[in-house]
C-alpha cells in the first residue's frame, strides 16, 4: 500500500482513492485503482510521475484497448484525459495533448479544411492512447501523422521525439513504454479535397460488420503479421469460436474478433474466453494470435 506519503506530498492533482476502473474502461471490466489521479497539466504529470518513483505505476489513456484485473489494483493508476488542451499551429499542424479525444480531432481537423484523419472515424480513445497503439485501420495509423511527441520520461524530465527518433508499424509504437509518459505531440494534415468526404464515408462502413452497439474493446487480437495468413477475425471464425461464452464475456456472432461483455463480465471471464480463442486458433491452424488488448496488472499473458 502507497497511499500515505504520496497522497501527502502532492498539492495539485486530484487524487481519487478505490476509483473504479470498470466505469472508465470501455468493456467495463477491472476492479478498483488503489490511487487514481488525473492531473490537468504537464508539469502536474511531472510532479507526480516523480512522487510515485518506485510503486507500480499504469497510464491510463481512454481505456477503449486495456482490462485491469478484479480487485484490489494495487498502486497509482496515472490518467491522462485531463490533458486536453489543443492548439493549432501554422502549416496544417496542431499540438494537441495525449487526453484529447480522437474522434474530437477529427471532428477539429476536418472543421480547418483539413485531412489525413479519416481512417480513425470511429476508433475511441485519447490522442495518447492512439500513439502508443498505433491505432489505425486499413494500413494506416496515427504514428505516420506524426511530426514530435513529447514524452516525460522515468527521471522527469520532458523529451521530444522527432518522427524519426522512434520506431513504429502495425499497432506497435516504441514510446508505449511504462518508463514514459506520452504527453502531447504534433500532428501534421494536408489540405481537405472533395474526395476525403467519400474517403470518411467508407472508412465508417468498414465499420459496419463491427458489434459497435455492446461493450468491448475493440478487436481482440492483432491479425497476423504474415501476408500469407488470414485477419484474426476470418481465423477465429473459421476456429468456431463466435458465440463462445465464459460468464458475462462472448465472442461476437457479428465480428470473432471482438468479445463483448453482454451481462455483467469480470475481467477474469474476459482473460479466460481471450485465452481458449488463441490456444483453439493455434491448435487448429498452428497460428499464434497476439493480443491487442492490453492486459495490465495481470501474472500473466492469456
Ligand atoms: N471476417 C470473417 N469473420 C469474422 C470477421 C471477419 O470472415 O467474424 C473476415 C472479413 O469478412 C474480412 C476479413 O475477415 O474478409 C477482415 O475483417 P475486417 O474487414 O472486419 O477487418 P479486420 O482486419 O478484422 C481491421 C482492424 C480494425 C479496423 C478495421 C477497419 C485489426 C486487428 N483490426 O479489422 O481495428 O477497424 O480493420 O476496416 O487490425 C481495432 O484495432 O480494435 C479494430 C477494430
Amino acid at each position: 500500500m502507497i497511499v500515505g506519503n504520496f497522497v501527502n506530498n502532492l498539492r495539485n492533482a486530484d487524487i481519487i482513492k478505490n476509483r473504479r476502473l470498470s466505469e472508465i474502461c470501455t468493456l467495463g471490466v477491472g476492479g478498483e485503482a488503489e490511487v487514481f489521479v488525473e492531473p490537468d497539466t504537464p508539469e502536474e504529470f511531472q510532479e507526480i510521475f516523480s512522487a510515485v518513483r518506485g510503486n507500480r505505476v499504469y497510464i491510463l489513456g481512454g481505456g477503449s484497448n486495456v482490462v485491469f484485473p478484479d480487485g484490489l489494483v494495487e498502486g497509482v493508476v496515472l490518467s491522462t484525459r485531463g490533458l486536453k488542451k489543443i492548439h493549432w499551429l501554422e502549416d496544417s499542424r496542431v499540438e494537441v495533448q495525449a487526453g484529447y479525444s480522437l474522434q474530437k480531432l477529427l471532428r477539429e481537423v476536418r472543421a480547418h479544411d483539413l485531412a489525413g484523419l479519416e481512417f480513425a472515424v470511429g476508433i475511441p480513445g485519447t490522442v495518447g492512447g492512439a500513439i502508443c497503439g498505433n491505432a489505425g485501420a486499413v494500413g494506416l495509423g496515427i504514428c505516420d501523422l506524426l511530426d514530435e511527441v513529447t514524452t516525460i520520461e522515468s527521471d522527469g524530465n520532458l523529451r521530444i521525439w522527432r518522427k524519426n527518433d522512434f520506431a513504429y508499424s502495425y499497432r506497435y509504437c516504441e514510446l508505449a513504454n511504462a518508463s514514459r509518459i506520452v504527453i502531447s505531440c504534433v500532428m501534421r494534415f494536408r489540405e481537405k479535397n472533395p474526395d476525403d468526404d467519400d474517403l470518411l464515408k467508407n472508412f465508417a462502413d468498414k465499420r459496419r460488420n463491427q458489434p459497435l452497439e455492446f461493450r468491448s474493446a475493440g478487436c481482440t487480437f492483432k491479425n497476423p503479421e504474415s501476408q500469407s495468413d488470414k485477419p484474426a477475425g476470418k481465423l477465429l471464425d473459421e476456429c468456431g469460436c463466435k458465440g463462445l461464452r465464459i460468464g458475462g464475456a462472448v465472442v461476437s456472432d457479428k465480428h470473432a474478433n471482438f468479445i463483448l461483455n453482454v451481462s455483467g463480465a469480470s475481467s477474469s471471464d474476459i482473460f479466460k474466453l481471450v485465452r481458449i480463442c488463441r490456444e483453439r486458433v493455434l491448435s487448429e491452424t498452428g497460428i499464434s494470435l497476439e493480443p491487442e488488448i492490453k492486459f495490465v496488472g495481470f501474472d500473466d499473458a492469456p
